[in-house]
């Protein structure tokens, strides 16, 4: 480039290099500082970091700024439920650092080999990888979310779900009949819940083999699944990783033609691999073979003109195996039993997995394990996977795993879902009141009310707990009003929420946001993760403990507005500012700082950063319904009278509207209001006594400032 941001150095003995910044020679990376190794199955390199702060390197059950006190961060795709300290489900060997002026740099390595990636109390980071190249990408930034944009551009920008997938899905392991799902649904309807997408577990499958389905417990499947059609809901179905093997030949089609079409994993004999999953003996789908891609084409086409379901929820794709290695073991190898072992749960690369050594298209699994590969065609898809790799996020979402039920669960699915989005999978959610274990009506209640702020709102529970247990109609009268209450909120907010989904999708940005991208020059900001952003207008300060009805939380500089808390009337239809009563004494709207609120079980608290303008849609029971409601927009102005927002709306599910120009955008810009002291001046638009607002059709390359006016009288 003929200018660059960045200073090169190359040092010859010791051999390393050092990066730094240009502008103010700040070292952002020194590989001087120890020796490299680069030898077969050992690759270690290391830097200097120039501050403590370093988010990323997923998929961990971390805060959201990693602890650099000598920690080992290991990076191998594992089934396993969410526990401190262990390498989960999928791997992003990337990370962000924040500098002390509030600059910020992010490194990529591209590699997918099982890593360690240890931190230093120095600071410094050791990359420590089993194989591969080291193949290393440099963002600048220099502020946080140029770096996440910069990261998003060399991994992908997100898909863009339909908005459909925003609404609220319901999903169990044991709703064991369609009986059974169809009460769940009904029950939902008759409490007055919202619900876009019903579930099925493994339940719905014949002896538990992908792409079947029980002709008895499930004989009137595709009549069920037509049904929820007509009544404006979308219907979700499990599939697995491993299909089942051990059936007698011309039983089971996944099997015969995968086996014929060479599409399985094979083992040091060149047969497929057998493991055991759900169904028994399974055999493993090599998706780096592209014959693979058709063969499951294939089979995802021929089950849908049986079962018209809408989205795929792909599970157990680590891939997870109940045996070690395969049932005939593996074999003794240097692939096998590497000169070094990161820290893996199990202590050996196949704890919980298929032989390191076992054969695929491209590579060895060894190389291949933690990649996730998808191809998709045709419609808009919606698409959960539990394992995932860097550039997920654009064919697919993620859930969080078996997360416990449990607080401390709870208060971990924020740092997982702001991680995520900056690792460019913004569709992600944890299972809301929880996964393993029972739930409590208190917990359920406060998951629910933070689970409505996760991009991907999902509840589901593991088939050991209470049968109706979770399901938001179980609960007493007052948890329901909240529950409902917090759906609600999030139905109102879909439009806004469906146009951060397009700027991430068109532009690189996060939904859910941590505060440090927002506001990176004030490193009060920097550790918040018990608080969220949605786009840069929306706090959301949960309750994460038991018996609390108060909760404490970041304000940084701004005014910001009450969308919910006490004292604010039902719903969005009105915002009141901060209560005098919650005001810092004499605070002017000025610098960041802890503010108590009260949030009584029925009240999650949400603010509305002046300056912001955020479209809003009258709830219903489903999106198919809500689609057809009333707009409204939020205004909440600045001291000076200015307020902006924007709207995306297209269709909400046809195949690259954005790419095709096949949709509307609007942008807001609201101003010439006089305001008067910094807590009042927060509006309501359409209509409220003396309001009107013009909204403007505009292509979206002009600038909204200069051009965009919405007259205020
Ligand atoms: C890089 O690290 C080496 C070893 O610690 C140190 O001697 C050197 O001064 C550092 N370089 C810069 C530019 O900071
Ligand atoms: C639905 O509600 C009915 C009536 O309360 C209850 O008997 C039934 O168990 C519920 N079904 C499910 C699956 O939750
Ligand atoms: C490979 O798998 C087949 C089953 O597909 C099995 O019979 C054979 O023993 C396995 N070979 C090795 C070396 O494990
Ligand atoms: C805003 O106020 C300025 C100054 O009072 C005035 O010149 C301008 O016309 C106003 N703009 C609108 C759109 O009302």
């Amino acid at each position: 480039a003929p200018a660059t941001l960045y200073g090169l150095q190359v040092s010859q003995e010791p051999f390393g290099l050092v990066v730094c910044r240009r502008r103010g020679g700040r070292v952002l990376l020194n590989t001087t500082v120890a020796p490299l190794f680069f030898t077969d199955q050992f690759l270690q390199i290391s830097t200097s970091l120039p501050s403590h702060f370093i988010s990323g390197l997923g998929e961990h059950l971390t805060p959201l700024f990693l602890d650099t006190a000598w920690t080992r961060v290991t990076l191998w795709n594992r089934d396993m439920a969410p526990a401190p300290h262990v390498n989960l489900y999928g791997s992003h060997p990337f990370y962000l650092v924040m500098e002390d002026d509030g600059s910020a740099h992010g490194v990529f390595l591209l590699n997918s080999n099982a890593m360690d990636v240890l931190l230093q109390p120095s600071p410094a980071l050791t990359w420590r990888t089993t194989g591969g190249i080291l193949d290393f990408y440099i963002f600048l930034g220099p502020d946080p979310k140029s770096v996440v944009r910069q990261y998003l551009d060399v991994v992908g920008f997100p898909f863009m779900p339909p908005y459909w997938g925003l609404g609220f899905h319901l999903c169990r392991w044991g709703y064991s009949s369609t009986d059974i799902t169809r009460q769940v649904v009904a029950n939902m309807t008759a409490a007055r819940f919202p619900l876009d997408v019903q579930w099925n577990d493994l339940d719905y499958a014949d002896a538990k083999r992908d792409f079947t389905f029980n002709k008895k417990s499930f004989k009137d499947y595709p009549e069920m699944v037509r049904d929820f059609h007509s009544r404006g809901l979308r219907y979700i179905m499990i599939v697995d990783a491993g299909i089942s093997s051990s059936g007698p030949p011309g039983t089971y089609k996944p099997y015969d033609e995968g086996l014929k079409r060479g599409v399985f994993i094979r083992n040091a004999t060149g047969q497929p691999l057998i493991g055991k999953v759900w169904p028994g003996p399974t055999a493993f789908p090599d998706f780096t073979n592209p014959e693979t891609h058709e063969w499951w084409h294939d089979m995802v086409k021929d089950f849908h003109e049986q079962v018209p379901f809408d989205g795929m929820w792909l599970d157990m794709n680590e891939p997870s195996n109940f045996v070690e290695g395969s049932q005939d073991g593996c074999p003794n190898n240097n692939l096998e039993h590497p000169p070094y072992v990161p820290g893996v749960f199990g202590g050996r690369l196949q704890a919980g997995t298929i032989c390191a050594s076992s054969q695929q298209y491209l590579s060895s699994h060894y190389n291949l394990h933690s990649l996730a590969l998808l191809r998709v065609r045709g419609k808009r898809p919606f698409i959960i996977s539990r394992s995932t790799f860097a550039g997920h996020g654009r064919y697919a979402g993620h859930w969080t795993g078996d997360v416990g039920s449990d607080w401390q669960q709870l208060y971990y699915s924020i740092p997982e879902v702001l991680l995520f989005n900056l690792f460019g999978v913004p569709l992600v959610g944890a299972d809301i009141c929880g996964f393993l274990g029972d739930t409590d009506e208190e917990l359920c209640v406060r998951w629910t009310q933070l689970g409505a702020f996760y991009p991907f709102m999902r509840n589901h529970n593991d088939h050991g707990t209470r049968v109706t247990a979770r399901s938001p109609f179980a609960f007493s009268p007052p948890a329901q009003a909240a529950m409902r209450n917090a759906l609600r909120l999030r139905y109102s907010l879909l439009p806004f929420l469906y146009t951060l989904f397009h700027r991430a999708h068109s532009a690189g940005q996060t939904v859910a946001r941590p505060l440090f991208l927002e506001f990176p020059t004030d490193p009060n900001t920097w550790a918040v993760d018990r608080q969220l952003l949605w786009g840069g207008g929306l706090l959301v300060t949960p309750v994460l403990e038991a018996g609390q009805t108060k909760v404490s939380g970041y304000f940084p500089a701004g005014t910001w507005y009450s969308l919910t808390g006490v004292g604010a009337p039902a719903l969005l239809w009105h915002l009141v500012p901060i209560p005098a009563s919650h005001q810092p004494p004499g605070a002017v709207c000025g610098k960041g700082q802890w503010i108590l609120l009260p949030a009584p079980l029925d009240t999650i608290n949400v603010h509305v950063r002046a300056g912001h303008i955020l479209p809003l849609q009258e709830p219903a029971f489903s999106t198919a319904q809500s689609r057809g409601k009333g707009m409204a927009l939020v205004v909440a102005l600045t001291l000076d009278g200015f307020a902006r927002g924007e709207l995306f709306w297209d269709d909400g599910e046809s195949w690259e509207t954005f790419e095709r120009g096949d949709y509307t955008e609007l942008l807001f810009l609201a101003s010439n209001v006089s305001t008067g002291s910094c807590w009042q001046g927060l509006g309501r638009a359409p209509g409220g006594p003396g309001t009107s607002v013009s909204v403007l059709r505009v292509p979206v390359s002009l600038p909204m400032w200069e051009q965009f006016v919405i007259s205020w009288s």
